[in-house]
């Protein structure tokens, strides 16, 4: 086992540079989560680990050797794609054992290993069967299983449970999360999906158009994002974000629109003063999970807004309230609202100390 480094790498093909300058330092053990949208540059920086990919610019280095130059066999890494290409006329056991059979490993250490895998992975009973014969999920711990038996010094996953349905992707975050606890290999996981990255990882490191966002535990990311774009990729519904001008109100300050007066905590006063605001416009972040909702006006809920639809999620919903141009979520109890009160009046309140204040002009984190 051993940590993983990226030091000042790029990834360039022709005309389009993927990953920007990423430094990150993936520690022994660690599990840790690349996140981000299409296209942010998350597989290139993977497929670079492997070895699949040429490095433009910098250095990736395993433990304390630079793998720039190293052939993909010889890095002791094992990557699994989302499309596992498992051999359709192998049975799961000779799937399994076959990276092993290439490596002229003796019979009964393979067996040893294939057992092993399919017993962590819960397959010990289908290991006669061929692929057709699974399900998508039972697919995917078998393309796990081939790479388990390698005991390699990473794991690389690549969107691995993208295409499967919603609960067999719960199941699964479960279990690839047990597997590598278990195992304590060094796992670089990538996915669009931040519920996999905030569920899973140790930390996550959070892309967008090539270049590292933040990287931190998933703790660190929702509670202190360092950009406003963080904060409203990770969070689910996500955190509400508006715009207003920051003003004096009875000798405190507050952040003032048509709609709302948000008063600034006292610990935020210092900082928002001293924040080189353009024309003193500020954005103030609150989480649907931070707001709570009213149909009288009181001191308790200064924002004024219009119902505008009522999600109903189980035992909670999520309220779409109209607040002068913006749209804000809000997270209640069911049955605080109905169909019937759309297009009413309400008023809502926020925790102080659950807001979080950007720069419009540069979108980082004011704090
Ligand atoms: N072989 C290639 N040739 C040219 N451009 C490429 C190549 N591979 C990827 N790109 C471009 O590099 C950028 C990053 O691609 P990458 O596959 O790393 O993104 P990603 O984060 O994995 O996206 P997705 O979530 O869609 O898989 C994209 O703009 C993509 O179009
Ligand atoms: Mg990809």
């Amino acid at each position: 086992m051993a940590s993983l480094t990226f030091d000042g790498v790029w990834k360039r093909y022709d005309q389009v540079e993927a990953v920007k300058d990423l430094n990150l330092e993936i520690e022994d053990g660690e599990f840790l989560c690349l996140l981000g949208p299409s296209g942010c540059g998350k597989s290139s920086s993977l497929r670079m680990i492997a070895g699949l990919e040429f490095i433009s610019e910098g250095d990736i280095r395993l433990g304390d050797k630079r793998v720039n130059d190293l052939e993909p066999r010889h890095r002791d890494i094992a990557m699994v794609f989302e499309s596992y290409a498992l051999y359709p006329q192998k049975s799961v056991y000779e799937n399994m054992a076959n990276p092993l059979r290439l490596r002229k490993m003796g019979k009964d250490e393979i067996d040893k290993r294939v057992r092993e895998a399919a017993r962590i992975l819960e397959i010990e009973r289908l290991l006669e069967r061929r692929p057709a014969q699974l399900s998508g999920g039972q697919k995917q711990r078998v393309a796990i299983g081939r790479v388990l038996v390698r005991e390699p010094k990473a794991f690389l996953f690549d969107e691995p449970i993208a295409h499967l349905d919603a609960k067999l992707r719960a199941r699964m975050r479960g279990e690839l999360k047990h597997i590598q606890k278990s195992l304590g290999t060094t796992t670089v996981y990538v996915t669009h999906d931040q519920l996999e990255g905030m569920s899973m990882a140790d930390r996550i490191a959070i892309m967008r158009e090539g270049v590292l966002q933040q990287v931190g535990t998933p703790f660190e990311v929702f509670n202190r994002p360092a950009n406003v774009w963080v904060a409203t990729f990770v969070g689910d519904p996500p955190m509400n974000v508006l715009t207003g001008e920051l003003e004096g109100a009875d000798g405190r300050l507050a952040v003032k629109a048509a709609a709302f007066e948000i008063h600034v905590p006292a610990a935020m006063e210092g900082p928002l003063t001293a924040a080189p605001l353009k024309d003193r416009r500020v954005q103030v972040g609150v989480r649907p999970e931070a707001l709570s909702l009213s149909s009288t006006p009181d001191a308790a809920h200064p924002i004024v807004g219009r119902i505008y639809a009522v999600q109903p999620l189980g035992d909670v919903e999520v309220i779409d309230v109209r607040v002068g141009e913006d749209r804000v979520l809000v997270r209640a109890e069911l049955g605080t609202v109905t169909n019937e009160d759309m297009d009413a009046a309400v008023y809502l309140g926020y925790r102080p100390d659950k807001l979080h204040f950007f720069d419009p002009t540069t979108g980082l984190a004011i704090r």
